[in-house]
């Protein structure tokens, strides 16, 4: 009996050991953090249409949901205000579907990456609420009708929101007014009963800008809408945001019963450009070598102090699991970052778990130490 139990242990043992290590000596990050949340990846479309192979395997090995980066922003999927372009979004439904993912699409109202023309009409004239709601109506039916049970959440509205817990003043605020918000969430919930349906934001930690979210999930909800969660952007840095600010945003959320995701993570290590406001212009070529101090590769005391970081970010993500159901990277490996043009044109930035040669980094392995200690 005894000797039976042992060999069951052993047994049990050697498959764990197998499943987490499958193949090769890095574990599945999914597996890393199944029992706390699901963990994805925003992709480009080079990684989903074959061009970017080794991208591709990093997000099938470690990834059980995706976001789309880029191609379902209005101005890609909608150039023209009579055009739709699928091609691209469709292969990243499809790289999702395949895989067996959780698809986030990504976004439906943004003021960014949408063209003004979708905000007017032939001459040029900003359209009045009543047409703008139709045109509103028309681009989320069409394009969450299309995605329809296979894109299982939506980013409905991003950004929507200052610092400073206002409406940001956008074209569709002075289109339609405060409402478009409650509109896009009415229309998508129209088009997909069945998908999940988000609010994105940055900077949600800040206290007034929390504030606002509050008061925005709960007058959706005053108004029988449907709205299943908070996405908090996480882009993060060395020194935000406190451990205590988060807990307050996310127990805040929590509270008004809808799930918080972790939906763009990534952690810049480079120096922030507001540290250099007012700098001498003439000392431009030296502030280039400021703002972008490591062009070749990252020293390793950096990198330990980048992977340092991440993990406290974990610890602070792993003990508030219950209400965080996903973490999702922007981008897959430190070569495709946005955060390399954005907000410095043009600088070698290492915000990812993966190198430019697609290997994991050192804060690869400290966030797995988080679970795995
Ligand atoms: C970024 C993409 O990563 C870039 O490729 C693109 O040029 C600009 O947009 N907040 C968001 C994302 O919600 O959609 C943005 O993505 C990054 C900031």
């Amino acid at each position: 009996m005894k000797a039976l139990t042992l060999f069951g242990i052993l047994v049990a043992g050697a498959i764990s050991i197998g499943v987490l290590y499958s193949g090769d000596s890095q574990p599945a990050l999914k597996d890393v953090f199944k029992e706390q949340f699901m963990i994805g990846a925003a992709l480009n479309d080079a990684v989903v249409s074959g061009k970017d192979v080794n991208a591709a395997e990093i997000v099938t090995k470690h990834c059980n949901t995706i976001t789309a980066e880029n191609v379902m922003k209005w101005a890609l999927i909608h150039p023209e205000p009579n055009q739709y372009d699928f091609a691209a979004a469709d292969r990243f439904v499809e790289f999702g579907v395949k895989h067996k993912m959780f698809i986030v699409g990504h976004t439906l109202v943004w003021h960014a990456q949408i063209p003004d023309a979708a905000f007017t009409d032939n001459a040029g004239k900003l359209l009045n609420r009543e047409a703008m709601l139709v045109r509103l109506k028309d681009h989320i039916s069409t394009v969450v009708g299309r995605y329809k049970g296979r894109v299982k959440g939506w980013d409905v509205v991003n950004e929507a929101l200052t610092d400073e817990g206002e409406f940001r003043d956008t074209k569709w605020r002075q289109t339609i007014g405060d409402d478009f918000v409650a509109k896009a969430f009415e229309y998508a919930h129209q088009a997909d009963p069945d998908a999940e349906l988000y609010y994105n934001d940055f900077s949600l930690e800040k206290p007034a800008k929390r504030d606002a979210v509050v008061r925005l999930v709960k007058d959706l909800k005053a108004k029988g809408l449907r709205i299943d969660g908070v996405g908090i952007q996480g882009h993060w840095g060395m020194d935000y945001p406190t451990r205590e600010n988060f807990d307050a945003f996310v127990d805040a959320v929590a509270a008004l019963g809808v799930k918080v995701m972790v939906t763009e993570l990534d952690l810049d290590i480079l120096p922030s450009v507001s540290d250099y406001q007012g700098a001498d212009v003439s000392m431009r070529a030296e502030l280039q070598k400021k703002l972008n101090p490591f062009p070749d590769s990252l020293p390793d005391s950096m990198q330990q102090v980048h992977a340092n970081r991440y993990a406290e970010l974990f610890s602070m993500l792993v003990s508030q699991s219950k209400n965080i159901n996903r973490v999702t990277f922007w981008g897959v490996y430190d070569k495709t970052s946005w955060l390399n043009n954005w907000p410095v044109p043009g600088r070698t930035s290492y915000p990812l778990l993966f190198d430019r040669n697609y290997q994991a980094k050192p804060a690869f392995d400290a966030i797995v130490k988080v679970v795995q200690k």
